[in-house]
C-alpha cells in the first residue's frame, strides 16, 4: 500500500456524512488536505476539528462555475500538485416521474453531473502533466441500476459514469487512476430530505464508507480499481 501522508487531497463535499468521516481518516493518515463544502458554519467546523489551515478551506455553492474556478485558485495558491481529487458531495430526489418537477430535474443534474464535469475541466490538467492522479466519485448503486423514484438521480448519475468513462479514454498513457464507487444505502444526511422509509440501521455506516475511499488512496500506481461495488447485507427500502 502507498503511504497517505503529505499527499495533497482535495476533499469535496467534506460537511456531508461521508466526507466528513474520510476528512478524519486522511488527517489521522498525514494527508495534506484542502477541504470544500456549501455550508460555511460546516466547513469552519470541520477544518477546526482537524487542525486545517482557513487557507485549505473553502465554501462555496460549486454549481456556480466562477466558484470552481476560485476553489482550483485556492488549491493551487497552497498545493503545487494534486494527488487524489475525491468528490463526495451529491443530492438526492427521489420522487416519482409526476410529482419530479423541472426544477428537481435541473437540480439533481447541476450538482451531480454538471459540478462534477466543472470540477475535472478546472484539476485534470494538473494531473494530466504530471500523468498521475486519482479521481474518485461515488456514482451509488443508482448509477449502475435503476431504482422506483430516482429518474433524475439516476439520470444524473448514470450520466456521471458515461462521462467518466469518456475521460477515462483521455488519460489512458497517464497514471491517472479513475474510480467509480456503486455504493448501496449509506447512514447520513443524505436521507434526511429524502421522502421514503428507509432503515439506516441496515445501511453501511458514514465511517465504513469513508474507509473504502481511504483504502483507494492507498493503492500502489501500478493498478487501478475502476469500480468498487459496497452494499449493505441487507436491503433498507421498505
Ligand atoms: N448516502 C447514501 O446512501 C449514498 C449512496 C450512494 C451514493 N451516495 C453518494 O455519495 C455522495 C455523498 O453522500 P453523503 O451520504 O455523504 O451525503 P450528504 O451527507 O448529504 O453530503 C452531501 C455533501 O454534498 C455537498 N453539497 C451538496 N450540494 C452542494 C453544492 N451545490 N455545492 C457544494 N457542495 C454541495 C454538501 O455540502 P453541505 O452539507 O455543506 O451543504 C455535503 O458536503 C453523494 O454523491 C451521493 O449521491 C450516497
Amino acid at each position: 500500500m502507498e503511504s497517505i501522508k503529505g499527499k495533497n487531497i482535495l476533499v469535496i463535499g467534506a460537511t456531508g456524512g461521508i466526507g466528513k468521516q474520510l476528512v478524519k481518516l486522511l488527517h489521522q493518515s498525514g494527508a495534506n488536505l484542502f477541504i470544500t463544502g456549501r455550508n460555511a458554519e460546516k466547513i469552519e467546523q470541520v477544518r477546526k476539528e482537524f487542525f486545517i489551515s482557513e487557507q485549505s478551506a473553502f465554501a462555496a455553492d460549486l454549481t456556480i462555475l466562477e466558484n470552481v474556478n476560485q476553489l482550483k485558485e485556492r488549491f493551487f495558491s497552497n498545493h503545487q500538485t494534486i494527488d487524489a481529487l475525491i468528490n463526495v458531495s451529491g443530492i438526492g430526489i427521489i420522487k416519482n416521474s409526476e410529482q419530479l418537477t423541472s426544477a428537481d430535474f435541473l437540480q439533481t443534474i447541476l450538482i451531480n453531473l454538471y459540478t462534477p464535469f466543472n470540477i475535472i475541466q478546472a484539476f485534470l490538467p494538473s494531473m494530466k502533466e504530471h500523468k498521475k492522479g486519482l479521481i474518485v466519485h461515488i456514482p451509488g448503486v443508482l448509477g449502475k441500476v435503476p431504482m422506483l423514484g430516482a429518474a433524475a438521480y439516476s439520470a444524473s448519475k448514470y450520466g456521471l459514469v458515461g462521462m467518466l468513462q469518456s475521460i477515462r479514454e483521455e488519460i489512458k498513457r497517464t497514471e491517472i487512476r479513475i474510480t467509480n464507487i456503486f455504493m448501496g444505502g449509506v447512514d447520513s444526511p443524505f436521507w434526511d430530505h429524502i421522502d421514503l422509509k428507509v432503515q439506516k440501521e441496515k445501511m453501511i455506516s458514514a465511517e465504513e464508507a469513508a474507509k473504502a475511499i481511504w483504502f483507494l488512496c492507498q493503492q500502489p500506481s501500478s493498478g487501478v480499481i475502476s469500480e468498487m461495488v459496497l452494499q449493505p447485507f441487507n436491503h433498507q427500502a421498505i
